[in-house]
């Protein structure tokens, strides 16, 4: 059996700094990202809460884009990654947190916008399903959310060991060890239901083998994604929140 866990001299996430560079393409998503910055401009929304920013190719993209992000990761090595490449203009409108999101408090209907590209879903299903929950109530009404998520198609899912309920650790790749949670498009509309979907797409990404994250997996991983057998699979989620936490129904 694979040995479970990071190499004994790495922490959960240097492997995949280490190798990606931190820097996966915005393949699948950039298009819906440039429509989401545009719909935060046009709605007047200025402030984004970035969850699991890493070391920052989104965070950059929104920075640029003049807004100001709250850019929170529990991996500090990638957070500093982030903080060495931001001009002096991008770091003023940037708050960079090293936070677990175990510990992220977030006041209900709070927030202009919610940003998250390959992160939300880490971690055990009690705790991914209620992030997503968070997310939601968080959000002011007329706030937005931006999502690229691994779905339930995703090859990580057939390369792992399931750990508990509905959450899958991979055993190979640069997130070995670390939990994974993938939802389906059922799971997207039951976990966010104060919200209106203004755009959803699943698709396959190829792997390219010149990408550093394709070098990461074992050679017979590597066979299979070269033959096309295994692909990253994704949900691309833009999203508005329509009505208000209904805060009875919680206390059921
Ligand atoms: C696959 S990386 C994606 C980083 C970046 N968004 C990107 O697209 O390159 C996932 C990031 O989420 C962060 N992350 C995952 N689970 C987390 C948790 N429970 N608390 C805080 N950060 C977490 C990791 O530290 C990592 O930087």
């Amino acid at each position: 059996m694979a040995q479970l866990g990071p190499a004994p001299e790495e922490r959960p996430w240097d492997a995949f700094l280490r190798t990606t560079g931190g820097d996966l393409p915005a393949d699948g998503y950039a298009g819906e990202l440039q429509r989401f910055i545009e719909l935060c401009h046009g709605r007047g929304l200025r402030s984004v809460l970035e969850l699991g920013c890493g070391s920052g190719p989104v965070s950059i993209r929104l920075l640029q884009a003049g807004l100001y992000v709250r850019c929170v990761d529990g991996h500090e090595a990638s957070l500093r990654r982030l903080a060495e490449r931001l001009t002096p203009a991008q770091r003023s409108r940037a708050r960079i947190e090293a936070t677990a999101f175990a510990n992220l408090r977030i006041e209900p209907e709070s927030i202009d916008a919610v940003v998250a590209v390959r992160s939300i879903n880490h971690g055990v299903f009690e705790d991914v399903m209620a992030r997503f929950e968070q997310v939601s109530r968080g959000l002011r009404v007329g706030g937005l959310l931006f999502l690229y998520v691994t779905s339930d198609q995703d090859f990580r899912k057939r390369l792992g060991e399931r750990m508990c309920s509905r959450t899958t650790v991979p055993t190979d790749g640069p997130e070995e060890g670390i939990p994974h949670v993938f939802p389906s498009s059922a799971d997207l509309d039951a976990w966010m239901p104060e919200l209106r979907f203004l755009h959803r797409s699943s698709h396959q990404v190829r792997v390219p083998r010149s990408s550093p994250y394709f070098d990461a997996y074992s050679t017979r991983s590597r066979m299979q994604m070269r033959l096309g057998r295994m692909v990253s699979s994704h949900h691309t989620v833009l999203a508005e929140k329509v009505s208000p936490h209904n805060a009875t129904t919680e206390e059921q």
